[in-house]
């Protein structure tokens, strides 16, 4: 069980927050690959102002809608561009001169809390933006996937991001896999991949 100073059990999301608060610092480019409803978009412009700059991913114009109303107040110096876009694209999407110094992209797979539960995110095009992941982040980077296998879909996408960071390079990745209840399949799992060489 992972737990905070006072032993209550850690959220896994909260979890992969300390791991980027510990990476990301102000000045840093970093992607947001699920933007959602924008806690993690907020998250991570609050680490990377006053000179950083997050990009944005989602397939769903309610989820960068509801993104765009809650980061109103914090996008006054142009620190934060959302694509309505399939991560699947993100290495055709982020500008080039950003390729190779993007600190981190975190990821948190499955539907929009809140909204209809059959747009989520799905194997094929989850594979296809780790990998373009892995490849624009710096040395030192950092990616972070919150996976949940508990819903429909979800048990196939968390066993094929664990088998491709397993398959990384580990002169090149270091991965690791947190979870609070190994015992449960459908519990959620968090994975993080560093870019060491
Ligand atoms: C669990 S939610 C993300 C929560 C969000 N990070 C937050 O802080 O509120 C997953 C999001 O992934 C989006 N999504 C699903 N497939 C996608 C894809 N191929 N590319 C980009 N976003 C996708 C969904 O529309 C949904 O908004």
């Amino acid at each position: 069980m992972i737990s905070n100073a006072s032993n209550r059990p850690l959220s896994l999301v909260k979890l992969a927050h300390q791991l980027v608060a510990e990476h990301v610092k102000p000045g840093d480019i970093v992607i947001d690959a699920t933007v959602g409803n924008g806690h993690d978009t907020t998250f991570l412009l609050d680490l990377v102002l006053p000179d950083g700059h997050v990009f944005g991913f989602d397939i769903q114009q309610t989820a960068i809608d509801q993104a765009n109303r809650r980061l109103a107040a914090q996008m006054s110096n142009s620190c934060l561009t959302l694509f309505r876009a399939d991560h699947a694209a993100m290495r055709a999407t982020i500008p080039l001169i950003y390729h190779g110094r993007i600190g981190m992209v975190m990821f948190n797979l499955g539907y929009l809390p809140g909204s209809v539960k059959h747009i989520k995110t799905q194997s094929k095009s989850t594979l296809a933006a780790l990998a373009a992941a892995a490849d624009l982040i710096s040395l030192g980077g950092l990616i972070t996937v919150v996976a949940y296998p508990g819903h429909d879909g979800g048990g196939d996408e968390t066993r094929d991001v664990d088998q491709w960071r397993l398959g990384l390079d580990t002169g090149q990745y270091r991965t690791a896999l947190f979870e609070n209840h190994p015992d449960n399949p459908s519990a959620p799992k968090l994975f993080s991949v560093c870019k060491i060489g």
